[in-house]
């Protein structure tokens, strides 16, 4: 396990199976440890979170520990990440400064700072992230950040394994239509996770809707080593045949970074066809239905499809507690 939990793919298979195996025993109280007590640990806001702050929140307390919520611009002072910039605009204090401050106080750090959707090549690299992991001699916990959302993949497979068994399972991640481009941390984490897990992953998008490319070639990787296969379509109902995990979620698309109004026009023609129904769900094998959240009704999902039994969202939700449970435990047991 390495020092910090930035992405998936810094860990190994062997790591994943023992981070779920951790958090199920946490779920089913065999694992009542406290190793936080006496310490804190920080979580830093970029962007709003109901799940991902309240199940820390509740995780760290149920460890023994203190959790220090700071929102840069809101509750601490702006921040810049970049490296030799002159900082006479709005950001008052540096990243270099925060995390080693921050780190006297505090076990570990967790971290959410979400893609602007501004600059592709930039964003992809993680910047904010990375600063973070670079000033810091505490472990840092990546809580989605432009490109990885680790915590979400974990409970994700934790909620196949729960729901389905171990094992291989036919997975599929579909696109769906919203309003507005949204970033790719969730879906990256989703489909390298699975492909990680050893999945058999069906990846549907529209046109011009890609995720990064050296992502796909490392899920690509990563699936070959498991021995499971992953295939990328651009249709969306024959996609549905036979899955036994239907995994929604909509990202904006890269070509629009810097302009969201294109990719709205863009995107304006999948809406109503890019949308799980009950007639896709009746395509697969008895799929349990898995989104993030949020999730907009009748947007993304029907009523009827998120409101039936296949649905495990709110499953899915809580095991963001017990698997972060797990990692915080792994980071920081003595
Ligand atoms: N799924 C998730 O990360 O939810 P929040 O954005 O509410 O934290």
């Amino acid at each position: 396990m390495p020092t910090h939990f930035l992405a998936t793919s810094d860990l190994t298979h062997v790591d994943l199976n023992q981070l779920i195996e951790s958090a199920i025993r946490f779920k089913q109280g065999n694992d009542q440890s406290k190793p936080l007590a006496g310490r804190s640990i920080a979580l830093v806001f970029f962007n709003p979170s109901l799940r991902t702050r309240a199940s820390m929140q509740v995780g760290i307390y149920e460890l023994g520990g203190n959790a220090v919520v700071l929102e840069p611009g809101g509750t601490s002072w702006t921040l810049e990440h970049r490296e030799g910039v002159v900082m006479d605009a709005d950001k008052t204090e540096h990243i270099a400064e925060f995390v080693r401050v921050l780190g006297r106080y505090c076990a570990a750090i967790g971290v959410r700072t979400f893609a602007a959707l501004q600059n592709w090549e930039e964003e992809r690299t993680d910047p904010i992230l990375n600063a973070f992991a670079k000033y810091s001699d505490v472990p840092i916990i990546n809580l989605e950040s432009a490109m990885h959302h680790p915590c979400q993949a974990m409970a994700d497979m934790m909620t196949i394994r729960e729901k389905l068994g171990e094992g291989r399972k036919k997975v599929l991640l579909t696109w769906a239509w919203h309003p507005k481009p949204l970033p790719m941390a969730v879906p990256n984490s989703f489909a390298l996770a699975s492909a990680q897990m050893g999945h058999d992953l069906v990846i549907a998008h529209p046109p011009g809707y890609e995720l990064d490319d050296e992502l796909i070639q490392t899920i690509r990787q990563q699936a070959a080593a498991a021995g499971s296969s992953v295939s990328v379509v651009n249709e969306i109902d024959q996609a549905f045949d036979g899955v036994e995990v239907v995994y929604a979620k909509s990202w904006g698309s890269r070509k629009f970074y810097g302009a969201p109004e294109q990719d709205v026009a863009t995107r304006a023609v999948y809406r109503d066809k890019w949308i799980v129904d009950e007639q896709k769900m009746a395509r697969t094998n008895s799929a349990i239905f898995m989104h993030c959240l949020p999730v907009r009704r009748n947007v993304i999902v029907t009523d009827a499809v998120i409101d039936s039994a296949s649905s495990v969202v709110i499953d899915e939700a809580e095991n963001r507690l017990h698997i972060q449970k797990a990692i915080m435990a792994r980071l920081l047991r003595a």
